[in-house]
C-alpha cells in the first residue's frame, strides 16, 4: 500500500510514544508501529486502527540492529517511504542510583545502548530512505536531565548514566542535521522534563510509588506546579515532524514548562 506519508515511532505502545502516534495518525500518516512490548503494541496498534488509522506493527528491541533495520524495511515495504521517524523508545533504567560509583559498568551499557545507541541506528536505518526521497523528518527523545539534575533522583533510574547519554542525543542531533541538511532531512530533539502517560504507564507508576514527600519536593521545583501530559510532548513531535518546522534544525527543543 501506498500512502501521503509515513512515520516509523519507536516506543510507541505508551507513554510518549504512544501520544505521538495518536497525534500523527490524527493528521493521517501512516504508522509503522515499533515496541519490544507485543501486548501493549497490540492494544495501542488497535486503538489506533479503531480511528481509521494505516497501521504497521513491528515487535523489535531498538538496541538489536537487527530489529532497526527490520523496522525501516518494514515500513518502506508497508507503506513505500519513511517520512517521519520518531525515535522516542528509551528510559533511565531500573536501578535507583545516585552516586557515580553505585553505577556498574553493565548500568551504563544499559542505558547508554537503550538511549544513544539506540537513536544513532534509528538514524542510520532510515537516512538512505530519506536521502532517495530527498525528504525526511526525524525526532530524537532527550530530555532536560540533559544539563543535569539537582534532589531526588525521583524517577530518573541510573540518572548520571541517562544524563549522559540524552546530552549524547542532543550533539548526535546537531551534528546529523548538518550532515543531511543537503538532503531535505531535518534533525531535532525534544527535551520533556516529569511526563505521564495513561494510568498504569511506567512513569506515572514509578512516581505515584515514591513517597509523598518525595512527589512534593519534586512538584514543587516545577514552574506550572505539575509534570506534563504525554500528548503535550507529543504536541512538540508532531509540531518538529510537520511542515510547519520545515526550516528548524539540529535543535533541542525544551517541553519542561520552563522547569530548567
Ligand atoms: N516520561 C518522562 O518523564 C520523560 C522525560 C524526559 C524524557 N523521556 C524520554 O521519553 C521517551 C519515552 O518515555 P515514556 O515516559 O513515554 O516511557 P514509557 O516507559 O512510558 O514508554 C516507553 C516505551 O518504549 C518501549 N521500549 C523500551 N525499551 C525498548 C526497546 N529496547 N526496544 C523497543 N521498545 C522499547 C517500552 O516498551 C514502552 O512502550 C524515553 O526516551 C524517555 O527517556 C521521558
Amino acid at each position: 500500500m501506498s500512502t501521503n506519508r509515513a512515520a516509523i515511532v519507536t516506543g510507541g505502545a505508551q507513554g510518549i510514544g504512544r501520544a505521538t502516534a495518536h497525534r500523527l495518525a490524527a493528521q493521517s500518516v501512516a504508522i509503522c508501529l515499533v515496541d519490544r512490548e507485543e501486548a501493549q503494541l497490540e492494544a495501542t496498534a488497535g486503538e489506533l486502527e479503531a480511528k481509521g488509522a494505516h497501521v504497521e506493527k513491528v515487535v523489535a528491541d531498538v538496541t538489536v540492529k537487527s530489529d532497526v533495520e527490520n523496522m525501516a524495511s518494514t515500513c518502506l515495504s508497508a507503506f513505500g517511504r519513511i517520512d517521519v521517524l520518531a525515535n522516542i523508545a528509551g528510559g533511565a533504567g531500573g536501578r535507583h542510583l545516585h552516586q557515580i560509583d553505585e553505577i556498574e559498568d553493565d548500568d551504563w551499557e544499559l542505558v547508554v545502548n537503550l538511549n544513544l545507541k539506540s537513536t544513532f541506528m534509528g538514524c542510520r536505518a532510515v537516512v538512505p530512505a530519506m536521502r532517495d526521497q530527498q525528504y525526511g523528518r526525524i525526532v530524537n527523545m532527550s530530555s532536560s536531565i540533559a544539563h543535569g539534575r539537582t534532589g531526588p533522583v525521583g524517577t530518573a533510574g541510573a540518572r548520571l548514566v541517562y544524563a549522559a547519554a540524552k546530552s549524547g542525543i542532543l550533539g548526535l542531533t546537531a551534528q546529523l542535521a548538518k550532515d543531511v541538511g543537503a538532503f531535505g532531512i531535518t534533525v531535532n530533539a525534544v527535551l520533556p522534563w516529569l511526563t505521564f502517560g495513561d494510568q498504569g504507564s511506567r512513569i506515572r507508576s514509578k512516581f505515584e510509588a515514591l513517597d509523598a514527600e518525595t512527589r512534593d519536593r519534586i512538584l514543587s521545583n516545577a514552574p506550572l506546579g505539575r509534570a506534563a501530559e504525554a500528548d503535550e510532548v507529543a504536541a512538540a513531535i508532531a509540531f518538529l515532524a510537520s511542515e510547519d518546522a520545515s526550516y528548524i534544525s539540529g535543535q533541542g527543543l525544551p517541553v519542561d514548562g520552563a522547569y530548567r
